[in-house]
């Protein structure tokens, strides 16, 4: 049977990019669509044929089995929390909390339910990451000793969450989190933050830009992100032969083919996908065989990534000149 998916929240995301995934897949169907206004939730009900509701009404509902959630990082908790104990999985926007100690009750919480619980970074279900670790693990590079990455957007208009502190807004929160889960996913959570700096906007109260050094086991990751400079979306794995460049990281068009440009020349392959349709296919996929070994595995390095979150913010933030 179709998992019956409850999308709470009209946000622009759910809008493009999840609502379509949902209604295209043959494992998934969009059952309800949740919003604080009345005739927002019913626009994009009549775009989904489905009915509309009040986020409570959403997670009250028989005929929603999972539940969607693309609201602000700083209300991912409190709603995450309740369609848990509602009884629903959540596939909840990336990253799974801004603090670790929010991630870890929420991990807790999902695995003494046996409900599935997933943070939707899509591009870990990009092939081309995979096919760029499969070649760290066999050599290819030689010794890995760094990896840089960058995940930059221009500037989003006034009054968008990103802005809000009161929501958890900022570019840790909202692009850090990219850079330093392919750290993770590349060289594994072992990880710690050697040194960050995070540059703040006074006015906004939310950060804006930031630099990461995370090392362990001879390796280091240098990470930056910025939300307000030019549009940056690529990284770099050195070894001690060669190095990949990966361009278009985080967000490939359906469509790319991706760049593994290797230091020598040469290229590895791995095809032009669907990180979209992926993500949500393999959430579908988890919800309906539930395997708690392999969710605890998942939940335990989302929250490894909001701890590095939580040291991030603890080693330094600067203001912004004027
Ligand atoms: N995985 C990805 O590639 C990706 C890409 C972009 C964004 N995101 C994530 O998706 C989430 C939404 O991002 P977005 O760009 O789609 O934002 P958005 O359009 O502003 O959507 C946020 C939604 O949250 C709801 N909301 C509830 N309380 C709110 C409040 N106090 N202020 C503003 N909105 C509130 C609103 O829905 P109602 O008014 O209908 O209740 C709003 O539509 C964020 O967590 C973001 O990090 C992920």
């Amino acid at each position: 049977m179709s998992l019956r998916v409850g999308v709470l929240g009209c946000a622009d995301i759910a809008l493009r990019r999840i609502g379509p995934a949902l209604a295209a897949l043959p494992e998934t169907t969009v059952a309800a669509v949740a919003g604080r206004s009345p005739g927002r939730a019913a626009e994009f009900a009549r775009a989904f044929d489905c009915a509309a509701t009040d986020y409570s009404g959403l997670l009250a509902r028989d005929d929603v089995d999972a539940v969607y959630l693309p609201l602000p990082p700083g209300l991912h908790f409190t709603w995450t929390r309740a369609a848990l104990l509602a009884g629903k999985h959540v596939l909840v926007e990336k990253p799974l909390t801004p603090t670790s100690a929010e991630a870890r009750e929420l991990a807790d919480l999902a695995l003494a339910r046996g409900l599935v619980l997933r943070e939707n970074f899509m591009f870990l279900h990009h092939r081309q990451h995979h096919v760029v670790r499969q070649a760290v693990r066999d050599g290819v590079l030689g010794a890995v000793r760094s990896l840089s990455a960058e995940f930059s957007i221009p500037p989003r208009p006034d009054g968008d969450i990103r802005y809000d502190p009161a929501l958890a807004g900022g570019a840790l929160v909202d692009l850090g989190g990219y850079p330093i889960r392919l750290a993770q996913y590349l060289l594994g959570d072992g990880l710690t933050v050697l040194g960050a700096e995070l540059t703040t906007d006074p006015d906004r109260g939310v950060d804006l830009r930031g630099v990461v050094t995370l090392a362990g086991d001879g390796v280091t990751a240098d990470l930056r992100f910025h939300l307000g400079g030019a549009y940056t979306n690529e990284y770099t794995v050195a070894g001690d032969r060669r190095s990949v460049h990966v361009a278009r990281a985080f967000t490939p068009p359906a469509d790319f083919e991706p760049e593994l440009r290797l230091s020598d020349g040469e290229r590895l392959v791995a095809p032009a996908q669907d990180q979209v349709l992926a993500a949500v296919a393999a959430f579908a996929s988890a919800c309906a065989a539930p395997n708690a070994r392999r969710e605890r595995g998942r939940l335990a390095r989302s929250v490894r990534t909001t701890e590095l979150l939580d040291a991030v913010r603890g080693a330094g933030l600067t203001p912004a000149p004027r």
